[in-house]
C-alpha cells in the first residue's frame, strides 16, 4: 500500500482546484481498505471516489483515501437479463460503454455522467429521465467504525432525487465497494420521451432507435449543455432543482409567466434551478478565472487557477439573488469541502 505526502489534488477533483492534502492513499483492494481504516481510527480521513462532485475550498489536513477498487463481472444471467456486479473505482461513463458493447440496456441515458461507479449510489445519479435506482439491485458497503461489509438493498438506500441513505443517516459511516445492477439482453425499455433527446434523435434521422442510439444522443445533448471537465473545471450541476408547493409557483407564474415547472406530488411541483440563475442573469457572467457557464447555468465553471472560495462566494450570491427575486431557496447538490 502506498500513502503519499503533501500531494496537490488537482489531478482528483473535476473543478480542477488546487489544494494540498497532507495524506492520500490510493486503495486498489478491500484488505488494505480496512487496515488503513484500522490505523487512522482518529485520524480525519475523506473517501475519494472520481472527486466529480465536490468543490474543495481549502488544503485537506488529514487522510484522503483514495477507491481504487477495480473488477466488472457478470454474476447471473438468463435470456432476458443481465446482473453485474461493479467495483468502485470503475469510471461511470467506461462502465456505460462496457455495457453497451455488450447490448446490455438500462444506463444509456446515464451515458457521460462523470465519476466513479462507487459514488453514483450516493447521490442517485440522474439524467434524461432515469436515475441510477432504476437498474440498481444493490450495494456493498464497509462501515468505518466495524470494519464489517454490509449489503444495502435498492430499499435499504432510500433512494429520491440526488438523495440517498449515504447522504442523510448513513453520511460518513460507510465506504461503497461494489455496486450490483440489473440490466436487460434484449427488448431494451427505451426512455426516450424526455424532450431533448427526442429532438436529437430526429436530428440524427433515427425512427427506431436502439440502446447505443440514445447513448449517442445523449452524449450529443450532453456535449452541447455541459462544459467536457478536462477542458473547463466543473461539477455538473451545482444546484439541486428546488422543490415548491403549488401555490408558491401559481403565485410566482403571475410575474413569471414562462417559469418551467415538473410535477412532484399533489401539493408540489420542482422547478429549474438552471432557468432561475438564467432569469436572475447569472448565465454566462464570468469572474475573472470563473463563473456560470454560457449553455447552462446551473454549472459554475473554473476557467483555470480559481480558488475553490471564489466560487463558493459565487455559489452564496447566486443563492441570495435568487431568494431575493423568487423568494426560493437553492442549495448545493455538490458536497462542498
Ligand atoms: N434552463 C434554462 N436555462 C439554463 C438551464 C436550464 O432556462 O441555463 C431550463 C431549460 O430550458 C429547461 C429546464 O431548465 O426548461 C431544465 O433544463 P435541463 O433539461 O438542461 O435540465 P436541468 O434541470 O437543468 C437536470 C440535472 C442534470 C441532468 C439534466 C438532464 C439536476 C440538478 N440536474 O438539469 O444533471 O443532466 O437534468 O436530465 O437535477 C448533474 O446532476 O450534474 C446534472 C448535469
Amino acid at each position: 500500500m502506498k500513502v503519499l505526502k503533501n500531494i496537490s489534488l488537482k489531478p482528483y477533483n473535476s473543478f480542477g482546484i488546487d489544494v494540498l492534502a497532507n495524506t492520500f492513499a490510493p486503495i486498489s483492494s478491500i484488505s488494505d481498505l480496512k487496515q488503513i481504516l484500522l490505523e487512522n481510527r482518529e485520524n480525519k480521513k475523506l473517501i475519494l471516489g472520481g472527486g466529480s462532485n465536490m468543490l474543495l475550498t481549502q488544503d485537506f489536513d488529514g487522510l484522503i483515501i483514495k477507491i481504487d477498487l477495480k473488477g466488472i463481472q457478470v454474476i447471473d444471467e438468463n435470456n432476458d437479463w443481465v446482473y453485474v456486479e461493479v467495483q468502485a473505482g470503475e469510471n461511470w461513463h467506461e462502465f456505460v460503454l462496457w455495457c453497451l458493447n455488450k447490448n446490455y440496456g438500462g444506463l444509456e441515458n446515464l451515458s457521460l455522467i462523470p465519476g466513479n461507479v462507487g459514488t453514483a449510489p450516493i447521490q442517485n445519479i440522474g439524467a434524461y429521465g432515469v436515475e441510477l435506482k432504476d437498474n440498481f439491485i444493490s450495494c456493498e458497503a464497509l462501515d468505518i467504525s466495524t470494519l464489517k461489509l454490509n449489503t444495502f438493498t435498492l430499499k435499504d438506500c432510500q433512494f429520491g432525487y440526488r438523495s440517498s441513505i449515504f447522504k442523510n443517516e448513513g453520511k460518513g459511516k460507510y465506504i461503497i465497494t461494489s455496486v450490483i445492477f440489473k440490466l436487460s439482453k434484449n427488448d431494451h425499455k427505451l426512455h426516450i420521451d424526455y424532450g431533448a433527446i427526442t429532438s436529437e434523435l430526429e436530428k440524427m434521422q433515427i425512427t427506431t432507435p436502439t440502446i447505443q442510439d440514445v447513448s449517442k444522443a445523449v452524449i450529443s445533448i450532453r456535449q452541447q449543455k455541459l462544459p467536457d471537465p478536462k477542458l473547463i473545471g466543473n461539477s455538473g450541476s451545482f444546484f439541486k432543482n428546488p422543490i415548491i408547493t403549488k401555490s408558491h409557483y401559481e403565485t410566482l407564474l403571475k410575474n413569471f409567466s414562462t417559469m418551467p415547472s415538473y410535477p412532484v406530488s399533489d401539493t408540489e411541483v420542482k422547478v429549474p434551478a438552471g432557468w432561475l440563475i438564467e432569469q436572475a442573469g447569472f448565465k454566462g457572467k464570468r469572474f475573472g478565472n470563473y463563473g456560470v457557464h454560457k449553455n447552462q447555468a446551473l454549472v459554475l465553471v473554473n476557467y483555470g487557477g480559481a480558488k475553490g472560495s471564489d466560487i463558493l462566494e459565487l455559489a452564496t450570491l447566486i443563492q441570495k439573488t435568487i431568494k431575493k427575486l423568487f423568494n426560493v431557496s437553492i442549495e448545493p447538490e455538490v458536497n462542498i469541502l
